[in-house]
This record gives C-alpha cells, structure tokens and sequence, in this order.
C-alpha cells in the first residue's frame, strides 16, 4: 500500500507534498467568543491532521460581513492573526503544509451576523433560498435560520471588496500561512457573482458570462500579487444537476455547469495559480461530475487538480492512475480519524464520524477521535 499512488510525492507551487491526500476545508465552528478567534484547541485539531500532505482550514472570513454561521473563524482582525499563527506554528512543528481558505458568505447570512444589524451584501438583492444560515441564541447556543434579504453592491463597494481579499491574503501570511485557497464554491460570493441566478447586475460585474467571471478574476489576480500565483488555489463546486431537487444547491442554479466552469478555469489558467480544488456534490445519490467534463479541465488547467466529495483511498488512487487528478482530499473521513494517511497506508480500519459534533461545541468529536493503536 505504501507504493500506491496516494503516497507518491507531489509538486505543488514551492512546496514538495510528502503523500497526495489532503485536509479539506472543514468548517467545525469552534473558535473562541467574542471575536471569532483560532486558538490552541483548533492548533491541536490541525495538528493532529498535519499527516496531510496538504491541508486547507476551515473558511475563514475575510471580513465581518463575510460571516454566515455563528463562531466561524475569521482573518480580519490582530487578535484573529495571532490566534491563527498558533495553528500554522502547530502544524509547521509536524513538517505540513497549510493554506487558509479565504471565505466570504455574500447573501448567505443573516442581520444578527452582520456588523450593525445590517443586510448582508450581494451582487444583487436576491435573497438566497434552500440553504440555513446559523445564529448564536446565546452564550455557547445556537440555530439554524433563513438567510435575511440581502442588498445590492455598489460598483465601488465591490471594487473596495476585491481589497478586502487582498488584505485578507496579507494577514494570511502574517499568520505563517504557506497560501491561501479561495472559497469560490458553495453559493457564496463568488459563486453568487458566477451565477447568472443570484447576479442580475447591469455593472461590468453582471450580463455576459466574461462579466459575472470578472469578480473572480479580479480577486484572484489581486491575491496573487499578495501571496505569489504558486501558492493560490482557487475552489469551485460544478453542480451537475439531473433532477429538480439537485438544482438548487444552498440556493444557486447553475443553467450551462460546463462551459460556466471550463470558462472559470480557463481565467485561473491565465493568471497561473498552482492549483484547482473541485468539491464535488457530496450527498446521497449526488449527481456525478461528467468524464469529458473532468476531461475537459485537465486540458484548459496546466496546474494541480484536488478532488474531494465522498472519496475512498481505492476511488482517490483510480483517480490519480486515470489522470484526471493530482491529490485527493478527505472531508468527513479526517475528521474522525486523525491519523487517516496512516490508517490508509496500513489498511487499518476507520472511526465513524459523529454528525451531531461537526459544528461547533468543545473538544468532543473536535480533538477526541482516537488514532489507531495495534
Ligand atoms: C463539517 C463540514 C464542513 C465543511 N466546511 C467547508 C468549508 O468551510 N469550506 C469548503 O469549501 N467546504 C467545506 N466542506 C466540504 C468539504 O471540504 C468536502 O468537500 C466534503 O466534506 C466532501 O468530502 P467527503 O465526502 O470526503 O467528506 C465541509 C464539509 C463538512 C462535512
């Protein structure tokens, strides 16, 4: 097993990658109050996992609007930097590498998140529906809620905010990250900006394809001039959808996924980013990605390409034999087993992971799961 294909090294950017399995950005809404602060708690959960080869946080927001969930970490403030600088050391401590996945919920929040009690900000005023936000009731207490109307950006506003990605990226390295990941995935900002459903704007961030792209690229190039295009990622979620119901994922549609997202990639390529992360629908009988979709990447992207969503190691070693990807990332699998790449490389059985702890809480179903003894 240790020859398999997950345990080859890999080149990404800078940085050679000991195996091919990465950490995925795993919300776990755990950090300290007030503040939205990363602290020694979520330190010991990286580094537990820092067996990765690569690894992503959590989102993290960019800014206090780009809240959507209680007690989300964010990357915005010099309390939040520091807590975040435990994490990077933690993890450094262990020889990994990781990149902070730069988040920004968009329409996807509610008033009692937002700074003033405000309407969150969107391309367009459209409220998003399908998808549950999540606010604080009280101390440690919490439910899940409607997404509140949101407003329009102004033009300028969304040029103020392609800085605000920038800043975030320049904090990110001040905490010791080794990159950064854009969260363009999911329903929010960005997707909500990629989206002709959610961005009926008549500025030159809405209309044509070129324009609802223009935000994404704007970003990135404007993080890439930050951290370095080798150490930039960017994360999309393609949704295929074959029945009604999958149409509407937390609240987007996507008419045309193919040319929408082969045209996004091809943007990503221009700018020259080190890697691609698709998260692919991760439900029970989730519509699959098309093969000559996949395909269809590999030839317009030069970079690396990370999959996630319901992977096993033998699926994740097809994928890498086959071409279409380059490392593969394990969600719900990491956080229960802490020592995943050594359980794979063993063939050492898996801990379940508990639903009823992945958002928020202590230690328990956080830092608790056990590693494999023999
Ligand atoms: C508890 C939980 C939190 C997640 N949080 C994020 C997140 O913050 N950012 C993101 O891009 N994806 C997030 N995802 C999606 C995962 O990164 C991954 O794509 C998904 O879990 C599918 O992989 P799996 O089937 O191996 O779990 C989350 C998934 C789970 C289960």
């Amino acid at each position: 097993m240790q020859q398999s294909a997950l345990f080859k090294t890999a080149q990404l950017g800078p940085y050679t990658l000991k195996n091919r399995i990465v950490l995925p950005p795993l919300t776990r809404s755990r950090s300290s109050q007030p503040g939205n602060i990363a602290n020694d708690l979520m330190a010991t959960y990286y580094q537990q996992r820092s067996g990765a080869g690569f690894m992503v946080t959590e989102g993290t927001q960019i800014e206090p609007r780009g809240q959507g969930y209680a007690w989300t970490p964010g990357i915005h403030s010099a309390q939040q930097i520091a807590g975040w600088r435990k994490v990077t050391e933690a993890v450094h401590a262990e020889g990994g590498v990781i990149f902070a996945q730069l988040w920004h919920v968009g329409r996807v929040s509610h008033t009692s998140l937002q700074p003033g009690g405000q309407a969150p900000v969107a391309p367009s005023a459209i409220r998003a529906d399908s998808v549950k936000v999540f606010i604080e009731t009280g101390p440690g207490a919490g439910a899940l809620a409607e997404p509140s109307m949101p407003r329009e950006l102004t033009t300028a506003e969304v040029k103020e905010l392609v800085q605000l990605y920038a800043q975030a990226a320049r904090n990110a390295l001040e905490a010791g990250f080794d990159g950064v990941e854009l969260h363009c995935a999911n329903g929010y900002l960005v997707n909500q900006f990629i989206s002709a459903h959610s961005n009926r704007r008549s500025d030159e961030y809405g209309g044509s394809l070129h324009n609802r792209l223009r935000f994404l690229r704007e970003i990135t190039e404007a993080v890439a001039e930050v951290v370095g295009k080798e150490r930039l990622g960017v994360r999309f979620a393609p949704l295929f959808a074959t029945t009604d119901e999958d149409r509407v994922y937390l609240g987007l549609v996507e008419e045309d996924p193919h040319r929408t997202y082969v045209e996004a990639v091809k943007v990503l390529e221009q700018i020259g980013i080190a890697y691609l992360s698709l998260a692919e629908a991760d439900w029970d009988n989730a519509p699959e990605l098309p093969e000559n979709f996949r395909q269809d990447v590999r030839k317009v992207f030069s970079g690396r390409i990370l999959y996630a969503g319901k992977y096993t190691a033998e699926r994740g070693e097809r994928a890498i034999e086959a071409g279409w990807g380059d490392l593969i990332a394990f969600g719900r699998p990491f956080i229960a087993n802490p020592d995943l790449p050594e359980r794979i490389a063993n063939g050492w059985p898996l801990n379940p992971v508990d639903p009823h702890t992945m958002y928020g809480g202590t230690e328990q179903g956080y830092t608790d799961y056990p590693a494999y003894r023999a």
